[in-house]
């Protein structure tokens, strides 16, 4: 049996939480991921037989019964990550009852997975619907993103409209726009279920005054979502109270996305 330390799954976890830590996105034990793995990637690493303890999810995820991810504890900080993975991080089985979680590894302490596992498992559920080959999702807190839903109406169509008009490789990155959602409660299933019936439409979910939600196939592409939200919520924070002497126009984000074949929300622009 190979080292799970070693484990290039363990690997991407602590760089991109180090890395969003050092983003300033991630205070104290701000954001969640949760990434879905393979069995015989896992079974390189673990006795699959073994159980460390089983912990209560607290809703039904019967279509995902068997599959195993590697997700970050609650309460954990993503500084830490890095420095103690097995205590800050730890590897679940979904099992046959559907609503259980089978520890395989890690929450060395006694932790638990995040408080936002509805919302990971609800989205993943939707998105492997969608994508077979789906398998990250993430959940932070950017700087830039938060102080645009205080300040930016919480509606789909001129939130996405605002943020592919900051830059144009935005139409491009997320052609199917952006779902946002009204502040909430966060951490139960009522936030959870809200995010992945957005995650049917979308991958990249805003909360309204508190962060967002990326999925995609890996860790780069989520986090290229997120990265790319972000740095489009930063001009607009630097540019929406001065005078806006250029734009790109709705015509030219519809060159853009029909020069690189997208299929892209139409009714998103106003033409
Ligand atoms: P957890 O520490 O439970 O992951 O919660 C952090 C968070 O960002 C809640 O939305
Ligand atoms: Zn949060």
């Amino acid at each position: 049996m190979k080292d799970i330390l070693t484990a290039p799954f363990v690997e991407d976890m602590k760089k991109v939480t180090a890395n969003m830590y050092r983003q300033g996105w991630d205070e104290r034990n701000g954001g969640n991921i949760s990434y879905m793995l393979e069995e015989d990637q896992v079974a390189e690493y673990l006795d699959l037989t073994h159980v460390i303890r089983t912990i209560p999810t607290g809703f039904d995820a019967t279509e995902l019964i068997g599959k195993i991810f590697i997700v970050t504890g609650t309460g954990k900080y993503f500084k830490n990550v890095e420095g103690d993975p097995e205590t800050n991080l730890g590897i679940i089985r979904i099992a046959a009852d559907g609503t259980t979680a089978e520890l395989l590894w890690g929450y060395k302490d006694g932790g638990r997975f995040t408080s936002e596992l509805p919302a990971h498992l609800m989205s993943h559920m939707v998105r492997l619907r969608k994508d077979p080959n789906h398998r990250v999702v993430m959940h932070t807190h950017p700087t830039n993103t938060l102080a645009m839903t205080h300040v930016h109406e919480l509606d789909e169509k001129k939130f996405t409209h605002t943020i592919w008009e900051m830059c144009t490789e935005c139409i491009v990155v997320f052609p199917d726009g952006i779902g946002v959602l009204p502040w909430m409660v966060c951490g139960n299933n009522e936030i959870g279920e809200a995010t992945a019936r957005k995650m049917e439409e979308y991958r990249l979910v805003v909360w309204g005054l508190h962060g967002i939600y990326g999925a995609g196939r890996d860790m780069d592409e989520t986090f290229g979502l997120i990265e790319t939200v972000e740095k489009a919520a930063q001009l607009y924070m630097l540019i929406a109270h001065l005078p806006h002497v250029n734009t790109i126009r709705d015509e030219e984000l519809k060159a853009v996305a029909e020069a690189f074949g997208l299929e892209y929300r139409k009714d998103f622009l106003n033409l």
